[in-house]
């Protein structure tokens, strides 16, 4: 393999992550934790399970950035989940440390790397890689949209019954409770969602989405979603590595678009071998921009704490 993606965070998201980008044989794959002999035993235990998949990547663990040497793409999952009663930005004070320290420390040995970003809280940590990694926005990117939107694909399917591959959904703005599920634009087959589906079984639908995330963590009690998070990532990375120009919903730098700018938010992006290629720009109804008007809110007032906790 030419291509490498080194994993930060070896934990549920991390090693998962791992497990996901295995299978599609796209990368060699580096697994850094700060627990000692954590990302070794993953890595070793996931390098075993390829014979029986068919897969020829090396997958390798470490303690030490060195590791990570020369790769394509970063992925920062590196900080502590939420437990039940916590919001996202209750993880912010934790997290800003770790994420900053992370993205300094592989910057060191792959100054040429996309990062993608899943640690939460998911906007405000991007924003804050973005300013210490002094990167241009082409090369930085937070998993959001992909998963926000694979949560309501999913819903939309256990409601209707139809193949989770006619459902086509689209979630903008903030990963947060305030995030925007576009239901006229989320569509069965063509035909939108507005139209398939009654209006108090669509809102449910909305309402289960944006607090998709916390759902789980209710569940889990120990820790939060990464099965859906990490394979969003592999399909992040995979447009990257393939040049695919691909088009997803993830959180990006926005410098205007959308009337917003210097913050992350979920927007459609185009992604490409140099990362982020394009931010598609739709027509918003006027219910629509009020609401990522709202979620713009949360995100800045997040950054803004982040930002008299951190020196960026
Ligand atoms: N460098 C490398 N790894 C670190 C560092 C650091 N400075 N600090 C913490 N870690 C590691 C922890 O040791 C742990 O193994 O990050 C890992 C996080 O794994 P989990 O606790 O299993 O959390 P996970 O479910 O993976 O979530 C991580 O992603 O989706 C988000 O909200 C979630 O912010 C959370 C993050």
């Amino acid at each position: 393999m030419t291509a490498k993606i080194s994993i930060i965070g070896a934990g549920m998201t991390g090693s998962t992550t791992a497990h996901w980008l295995a299978e599609r044989e796209i990368a060699d794959l580096v697994l850094v934790d700060i627990i000692e002999g954590m990302p070794q035993g993953k890595a070793l235990d996931l390098l075993e399970s390829l014979p029986i998949i068919g897969k020829d990547v090396s997958v390798v663990g470490s303690n030490d950035f060195e590791a990570t040497k020369g790769s394509d793409i970063v992925v920062i999952t590196a900080g502590i989940p939420r437990k039940p009663g916590m919001s996202r930005e209750d993880l912010l004070t934790t997290n800003a440390k770790i994420v900053g320290d992370a993205t300094t420390s592989a910057l060191k040995y792959s100054p040429d790397a996309i990062f993608i970003v899943l640690t939460n809280p998911l906007d405000t940590m991007a924003y804050l890689a973005m300013k210490i990694g002094k990167l241009p926005r082409e090369r930085i990117l937070g998993q959001a949209g992909v998963l926000d939107s694979a949560r309501m694909r999913a819903f939309v399917a256990l409601e209707t019954g139809v193949s989770v591959e006619n459902i086509d959904c689209y979630v903008l703005g903030g990963h947060g409770d305030e995030m925007v599920p576009l239901t006229g634009r989320s569509n069965i087959a063509g035909v939108s969602l507005r139209e398939y589906l009654p209006a108090d079984k669509l809102e449910a639908i909305v309402n289960r989405t944006r607090k998709g995330g916390g759902e789980i963590v209710s569940l889990l009690k120990t820790g939060s979603a990464y099965y859906a998070p990490s394979v969003a990532v592999a399909q992040m990375a995979e447009a990257i590595l393939k040049d695919k120009h691909l088009i997803l919903p993830a959180s990006a730098y926005l410098q205007g678009e959308y009337g917003l700018k210097e913050m992350f938010f979920g927007v459609p992006v185009q992604l490409g071998r140099g990362g982020l290629e394009k931010i598609v720009e739709y027509k918003l109804d006027a219910d629509e921009k009020a609401a990522l008007e709202k979620s713009a809110a949360a995100v800045k007032e997040s950054i803004g704490v982040m930002q008299s906790l951190v020196k960026i």
